[in-house]
């Protein structure tokens, strides 16, 4: 439920696709790109995936991404995968809207039919944007309504408080979208409040800040809002000095829904199975833990209720 479709661009693919579309990149080498890898926090991790976004520039490349990206959640193990995209980083260089959401969707359909991978797709508002080139970008999607099931708000978290896409949201909400927000990564847990609150969000996406405030962990752990934690990521970006750290195994003791997801894993050092063996190696995850967090993202997800249903009955079957 925490992919960023543009996070998942291996440097191989970037290199392919860079070759192809005549793109000339800053590195030499996969080699080189991997070594850049290398962040102190966010932003400078955000610099670095909107550069390499410049290579999307065709249909085809936003299916390639895609279709790289099942491929690899598949062979994790994936049975369904909410999936953001950030259409605005790629309208903002001249990519029409449709190219990004079609090229996205048809290895969707592939997927689902060649790799039995169901999903669902969710639009993201770069919170370093104004509210109102959001509402421009939500305009853009309407006619692609019944391809994205949900908004939500990424990019640079710290000075971009969520109160100010109320607006966007609550238009969002009158088409029927669900509503999800990055908040508590970076930023205070404030802002966990104000995406509740303000935005109306029905999960909140990394939210780890949480912790430092017992009423929201209180109102949380009382509405069973979902977490969508990502605990390489927080490593990399140095929300967490380590992974054994990470608060996620205090976040399930105390009651909370959270779950484990890979953000941007072409980045981050791993997909989402990477994630579960570095919480097994790094604080001890035991097989109920796991039990739990996957029971947790079913819940979680915006699979329709029977659904949700058989795939939580196979689940129980399966441990
Ligand atoms: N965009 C891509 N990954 C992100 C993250 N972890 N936080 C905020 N915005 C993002
Ligand atoms: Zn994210």
């Amino acid at each position: 439920m925490h992919i960023h479709i543009e996070g998942s661009l291996e440097p191989e693919l970037m290199f392919e696709i860079a070759g192809r579309n005549g793109i000339a990149l800053k590195y030499a080498s996969v080699e080189e790109a991997r070594r850049a890898y290398d962040f102190a926090d966010l932003q400078s991790f955000l610099d670095v995936y909107y550069e390499a976004t410049r290579v999307l520039l065709h249909e085809r490349d936003f299916y390639d991404l895609t279709w790289a990206y099942l491929n690899k959640a598949s062979a994790q193990g994936v049975r369904h995968a909410e999936i953001f995209f950030d259409p605005q980083a790629h309208t903002d260089r001249g990519v029409a809207f449709e190219t990004v959401v079609t090229g996205i969707r048809r290895a969707l359909i592939d997927g689902e039919r060649r790799l039995g991978i169901s999903s669902h797709l969710i639009l993201c508002f770069l919170r370093h944007l104004s509210a109102e080139e959001a509402m421009e970008t939500l305009r853009q999607a309407l006619p692609y309504r019944d391809w994205i099931v949900g908004v939500g708000l990424d990019s640079t978290e710290v000075g971009h408080p969520p109160t100010e896409f109320e607006a966007v949201f609550e238009e969002a909400g009158r088409h029927g979208f669900r509503k999800v927000a990055h908040a508590g990564e970076e930023g205070p847990p404030e802002y966990i409040w104000q995406a509740l609150d303000d935005l109306k969000a029905v999960r909140i996406d990394h939210g780890v800040r949480c912790m430092e405030d017992p009423r929201l962990v209180e109102r949380l752990r009382e509405e069973q809002v979902p977490l969508t934690v990502c605990p390489l990521s927080n490593v990399k970006l140095r929300v967490f000095r380590s992974i054994d750290q990470h608060p996620l195994k205090r976040m399930l003791e105390a009651g909370l829904c959270a779950t484990v997801n890979s953000d941007d894993p072409a980045y981050f050092g791993g997909y989402v199975a990477d994630n579960l063996q570095a919480i097994k190696d790094g604080l001890g995850f035991t097989r109920e833990d796991f039990r739990k967090v996957a029971e947790n993202s079913f819940r979680a997800s915006f699979i329709d209720e029977a659904e949700k249903e058989r795939l939580l009955n196979e689940l129980a079957s399966y441990f």
